[in-house]
């Protein structure tokens, strides 16, 4: 298995793939269970970050063991969706972003698989924390599909799970922050620590606290995936088919 997915709010449906399989896999921080299927001659493994009815917060999420089972079947490329909420103005809810840089909010997980002892201490390089190349195949088939895709952005992320004050917003902007979300880190840096190719689409769901007019709810999330799922759908399929 060469290719995973690893789906985001609002995608949990495997049934892009062929013969679906349940599978689990053990690892040191537990079992992963996770759907495999096939698509374009490709065996590819599907893990609903949140779980299959979206029960796991963005907190307790599973990171390590997600990543460990990846690389433990041989995965060398992950494709991630995220939604996130927008703090920059040209980036509206219902467009796409490829970002390629991360800000580190979070406070309360581990982010890495090297704790000294046996596995010893690694310093990972985050030059380039997104491959290019998948980020490149996955913006040229978003603008053959017309589908409205920023090239690149910085993505913050938080612990969640509640949202943002318009404080932290203002600051997030303040320091570069396009895009806002709850998951990227530390599932980016530990792709990175196991060596595989790793890219995130994010998907604008809203704009971010204080720039949208109203107070944030999960169901506006939801509402604005729902409504671009089939976006998400087409363009991962074509660039499982390259
Ligand atoms: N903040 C954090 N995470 C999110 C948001 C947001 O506004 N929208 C979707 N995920």
């Amino acid at each position: 298995m060469k290719i995973a997915i690893i789906g985001g709010t609002g995608v949990y449906d495997p049934k892009i793939l062929n013969n679906i399989r349940e599978e689990c896999v053990a690892t040191p921080f537990g079992i992963v269970r996770f759907k495999s299927g096939e698509y374009a001659g490709e065996q590819i493994a599907f893990i609903p970050r949140h779980g299959s009815t979206h029960s796991i917060p963005p907190h307790l999420i599973n990171y390590r063991a997600n990543i460990w089972a990846m690389k433990k079947l041989g995965v060398q490329n992950i494709i991630a969706t995220t939604a996130v909420g927008s703090l920059n103005l040209d980036m509206k809810p219902g467009s796409f972003v490829l970002i390629d840089q991360f800000l580190d909010f979070v406070k309360n997980r581990v982010t890495t698989f090297y704790e000294g002892g046996e596995r010893g201490v690694v310093h990972v390089d985050v030059t380039t924390p997104y491959c290019p190349s998948i980020r490149k195949t996955l913006c040229e088939f978003a603008q053959k599909l017309n589908i409205p895709i920023h090239e690149q952005g910085t993505y913050v992320c938080t612990d969640g799970p509640r949202f943002e004050t318009p404080a932290e917003i203002k600051m997030f902007a303040k320091l570069g922050g396009d895009v806002v979300g709850m998951t990227n880190v530390p599932e980016v840096v530990l792709a990175r620590e196991a060596e595989m190719c790793y890219a995130t689409v994010s998907m604008v769901t809203n704009y971010a606290a204080g720039i949208s007019p109203q107070p944030l709810t999960h169901h506006e999330v939801l509402e604005t995936m729902q409504a671009n799922t089939e976006n998400i759908k087409q363009l991962i399929l074509s660039a499982l088919e390259n």
